[in-house]
């Protein structure tokens, strides 16, 4: 995780939010857990998932409802235990272990919030516990032993529910280290632009992000997508070449940090040149600007997406890539095959937060517009949900393959796109705070802080 040590600042302002966003975490968990028949919460960070016939695991990943607690992102086999009007307990994996470096018992911003007991493993993490004298609910993966460690319930999907519902609204100190995700992403995201401009490969380019950012691989919220050319048109291109390409075209480069525990998810695109392209980029940064200028706390996400689809058929339009209105382009599922994916979708613990799609806290999704199966949020926006904005234009070689087989190819001016398939496509993706009049622009803001006036994105 990153060092705050050196940034008095944040440590200041961590330092004071820190305890009101626990008893905002401890009163929301009261009550899902009371509204859910329970009466004490045991929550695991998560066991090292041995790879088959090794002796190595799986890159460890936190339970995400483990770090809604703790910003501990690294630490495995330890435990959250929470009794309503009780202090939480921390019992910290701290084994004996001379291959590798037992994790040091944190004394950080947080630590005073928390009773902490080092355990050297599981067994020892049992004993710890006090008697579960009420009905306690298990929160994460099952291991073998669980069976008789008195739980009443594993993953009652009712709580689970109720505690994943709330998560969409951001209390002041999420939004402090949110705000912190962004700048250092910001940050990595001014160090391969640079990077790209100097003729990096789609790995050196990773490389400037994650030195930019002091993060390692693992330590990132999501395995940055990094896009030369026409690789730009694969919404999650997972590919980084180290070879730089003979011709460079573009770069999309969708990728975000994280710090203590909360993600930032940034994406922005780059022409190599000034070329159609770039005025494309800039057509879609103002429309991007315009969605962005429409959020505010009562807008039902289903409404803004449905508006980019109409903003992105008259970008289509205007660029003379399709050659129906914007209406005509979204009533045949034109502006579909350039714009495939949803508009965004909640950010917090995990990139992809949980809870796009619930109708209340008892039960209930919201469904999805017809047609646009891949939307991560449908609910009303509330003040302090945050979001992503990322509209996006591809040139999908099977997108476009299968528009071209039916009505909709009559629509689209195939010229115009094949002189922009080499440049891939474009997503510019902002994270939003929302507020009750409008919403906080954290990655704009990052970059401006970062250097005052920057806000390019082409
Ligand atoms: N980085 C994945 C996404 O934008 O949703
Ligand atoms: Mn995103
Ligand atoms: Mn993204």
């Amino acid at each position: 995780m990153s060092d705050v040590g050196s940034n008095s600042g944040l440590r200041f302002m961590l330092d004071s939010a820190f305890g009101p966003h626990l008893e905002a975490i401890c009163h929301r968990t009261a009550q899902a857990l009371a509204a859910s028949g329970f009466g004490a919460l045991l929550v695991h960070s998560g066991s090292p998932v041995p790879i088959f016939e090794d002796d190595q695991p799986h890159a460890f990943q936190v339970n995400a409802a483990f770090k809604v607690w703790v910003p501990l992102s690294d630490l495995p086999d330890s435990f959250i235990y929470f009794v309503p009007g009780s202090r939480p307990l921390l019992l910290f994996h701290s084994p004996p272990d001379y291959w590798h470096k037992p994790a040091a018992l944190p004394h950080a911003y947080w630590t005073r919030h928390f009773d902490i007991i080092p355990v050297a493993d599981r067994e020892a993490a049992r004993k710890a516990l006090p008697v579960m004298a009420a009905a306690t609910a298990y929160v994460g993966d099952v291991f073998p032993e669980l069976a008789s460690w008195g739980v009443t319930a594993v993953n009652s999907p009712e709580l689970k529910r109720r505690l994943d519902f709330v998560r969409a609204t951001k209390t002041p100190y999420e939004l402090i280290c949110l705000r912190e995700a962004s700048r250092l992403g910001a940050l990595g995201h001014e160090a391969a632009a640079r990077a790209f401009q100097a003729g990096a490969s789609e790995f050196e380019i990773e490389l400037a992000f994650l030195r930019a950012c002091g993060l390692r691989e693992q330590e990132l919220p999501y395995n940055p997508i990094i896009a030369l050319n026409e690789g730009g048109a694969v919404l999650h291109y997972q590919v980084l070449e180290t070879q730089s390409p003979p011709q460079r075209h573009s770069l999309l480069i969708d990728a975000g940090a994280e710090f203590a525990g909360y993600a930032s998810d940034i994406t922005r695109t780059y022409s190599h040149r000034d070329s159609d392209f770039a005025a494309l980029i800039r057509s879609m940064d103002a429309m991007q600007q315009t969605l962005c200028g429409g959020i505010h706390a009562g807008v039902d996400w289903r409404d803004a997406h449905l508006r980019a689809h109409h903003l992105a058929a008259t970008v289509l339009r205007d660029a003379d890539i399709t050659s129906c209105s914007p209406e005509e382009a979204v009533a045949t599922g034109v502006s579909s095959v350039f714009l495939p994916h949803g508009l965004g979708h909640l950010l917090g613990l995990q990139v992809h937060d949980v809870g796009g799609l619930m109708q209340s806290a008892e039960g209930g999704d919201i469904p999805r517009p017809p047609g646009h199966p891949y939307l991560r949020l449908t609910r009303v926006l509330q003040e302090g949900f945050v979001v992503t904005m990322e509209p996006g234009i591809y040139f999908n070689a099977q997108l476009l393959n299968a528009a071209k087989g039916d009505a909709r190819g009559a629509r689209i001016n195939w010229p115009r796109v094949d002189f922009f398939r080499p440049f891939g496509g474009i997503r510019i993706e902002d994270n939003l705070a929302v507020t009750a009049g409008g919403c906080e622009n954290l990655t704009r803001d990052a970059f401006h802080g970062l250097r005052p006036g920057f806000n390019r994105v082409a």
